[in-house]
């Protein structure tokens, strides 16, 4: 007799396989960056342990070079959710389903501390300016600031490697990853923060992952409530 096997849960394929696999895109500090040796760390990652031993599986940490191939991998099931600083937008809501958000943040304006030509978006038009691929300050400076040459990489820290390398004028970027490389005898200011009002959310699946939403979303409840994700982004926010 035919057997109808239902579709496959999100949760429960995690559960029967014993790890967790996050897809994330380092060097997008303190939510993901390379360690030294191999290996990611940042908030994102220890929120995701966090997760994984909640439901007392390994956790398997999936680094892309390009930010922007994140949504495909987990629509092709290589990844079981996004962790990455992912900002909770209408458009991406169409192709993954985000978990309730963990962390608000704006954009910011970053420039050589040798240049005083720039001082806010004002002053972009005809001005290279670099993006993370695939991002919210991509489609920002598409959004709002025509006339802007727009330069895409594939990394949050490669648009920095651009700055300082004076291939582009300034970088778009998420205001905590801006604060992130700015240090007193560093080269890079924050000329203005854009807000942008965004809220991180961990992506999923849009199709049989309820089991699994349900869960990520009682398990950082429950890391809001206790303090965990406080602490958390505490550990990784620099110094003051
Ligand atoms: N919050 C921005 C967005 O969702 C940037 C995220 C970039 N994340 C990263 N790991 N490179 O578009």
């Amino acid at each position: 007799m035919a057997q109808t096997t239902g579709p496959r849960w999100a949760l429960e394929k995690i559960k029967d396989r014993g790890t967790l696999i996050i897809g994330t895109s380092a060097g997008f500090p303190p939510f993901e960056m390379m360690k030294d040796g191999g290996g990611v760390e940042g908030v994102d990652i220890d929120i995701a342990q966090k997760i994984a031993d909640a439901l007392n599986v390994r956790l398997v940490v999936d680094n892309y070079d390009d930010f922007s191939m994140l949504i495909s991998a987990l629509q092709q099931g290589k990844v079981d959710m996004i962790v990455a600083g992912m900002t909770i937008t209408d458009a991406r809501n169409e192709s993954v389903t985000f978990s309730m958000p963990y962390y608000k943040a704006d954009q910011a304006l970053v420039v050589l501390k040798t240049n005083d030509a720039i001082q806010s978006t004002e002053d972009l038009a005809g001005k290279k300016v670099a993006v993370n691929t695939g991002t919210t300050g991509q489609y920002y400076v598409e959004d709002e600031l025509p006339g802007v040459d727009l330069n895409t990489y594939g990394t949050a820290s490669d648009t920095f490697q651009a700055l300082i390398g004076n291939k582009v004028d300034a970088v778009i970027i998420d205001e905590p990853v801006a604060n992130n490389y700015i240090t007193d005898d560093g080269p890079y200011q924050i000329v203005q923060v854009i807000e942008t009002n965004e809220f991180y959310g961990i992506a999923m699946p849009k199709t049989n992952a309820d089991d699994l939403i349900q869960e990520v979303n009682r398990i950082l409840g429950e890391m809001i409530e206790n303090g965990d994700l406080e602490d958390i982004i505490s550990k990784w926010s620099k110094a003051a």
